[in-house]
């Protein structure tokens, strides 16, 4: 499969800020065998959607419901009417800061697939987890409850260790690998056969000086970036690593 790598902006950017990337992304040389996608804060999803030749668009979140009297919240359909070919579930950020539980996650994810979105579910444990030895268990058991019910066509899973992200302190590609691994036993006991096809993506701290060593591993099928992300040239960078790792 094609290598895929995320930008997720979080609540970072502005206009000048797509504009400037815009034109710097428009100079680098267009990449192949790797698929580019960008997710900006929601209001800026329909300025970058058709922006840049060769990025899909992403958001960051979703609504939990179809429609209805949810002040702040945006649906499924509302991402898919603006050009969004994917969609972040269940970051950290969103779980350890806004309370979103597992059950949340597998219903957004649901109702995502069902949009016809591609639906990026992030799992991964914390430092205390790690330094107890228990990041498999918590792990999967994470990953379980959040695809309850949800199918595995446009399905894409994050491994993100929460002590990884935005520290600068990147799991170790063996770390990282072994994981994956992991993640992957879990799919394919979930999902039969079908768990092999969907791409397991690594986030924390991924950078271009990184990249290159994660993507040579052979269950890291590309990256959810944040902070590197925001400048186009080392999210080109990291992306033209992907693309190189799948080769
Ligand atoms: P980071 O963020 O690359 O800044 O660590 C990754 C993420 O949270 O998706």
């Amino acid at each position: 499969m094609a290598g895929l790598v995320i930008a997720n902006w979080k609540m970072h950017g502005s206009l000048e800020l797509i504009a400037e990337f815009s034109k710097e992304w428009r100079a680098l040389p267009r990449l192949t065998d790797v698929n580019a996608v960008l997710c900006p804060p929601a209001p800026y999803l329909a300025s970058v959607s058709g922006a840049l030749e060769g990025v899909a668009l992403g958001a960051q979140n979703c609504a939990d419901r179809i429609e209805g009297a949810f002040t702040g919240e945006v649906s499924v359909q509302m991402l898919s009417d603006l050009g969004c070919g994917y969609v972040i579930i269940g970051h950290s950020e969103r779980r350890a800061l806004y309370n979103e539980t597992d059950a949340q996650v597998a219903v957004k994810a649901q109702l995502a697939i069902a949009q016809g979105l591609q639906a990026v579910v992030c799992v991964g444990e914390t430092l205390a987890h790690r330094d107890a030895d228990q990041q498999d268990k918590v792990v999967t058991e994470q990953l379980l409850r959040s695809l309850a019910e949800v199918p595995c066509e446009n399905l894409v899973v994050a491994y993100e260790p929460v002590w990884a992200i935005g520290t600068g302190r990147t799991a170790t590609p063996a770390q990282a690998e072994a994981m994956h691994g992991v993640i992957r036993e879990c799919l394919q006991g979930h999902f039969g056969e079908a768990g092999a096809g969907i791409p397991v993506i690594y986030g924390g701290s991924v950078k271009p000086e990184n990249a290159g060593v994660l993507f040579e591993c052979d269950n890291i099928d590309g990256a959810l970036v944040g902070g590197a992300s925001l400048n186009a040239n080392s999210f080109w960078q990291i992306a033209s690593a992907a693309s190189a790792g799948r080769a």
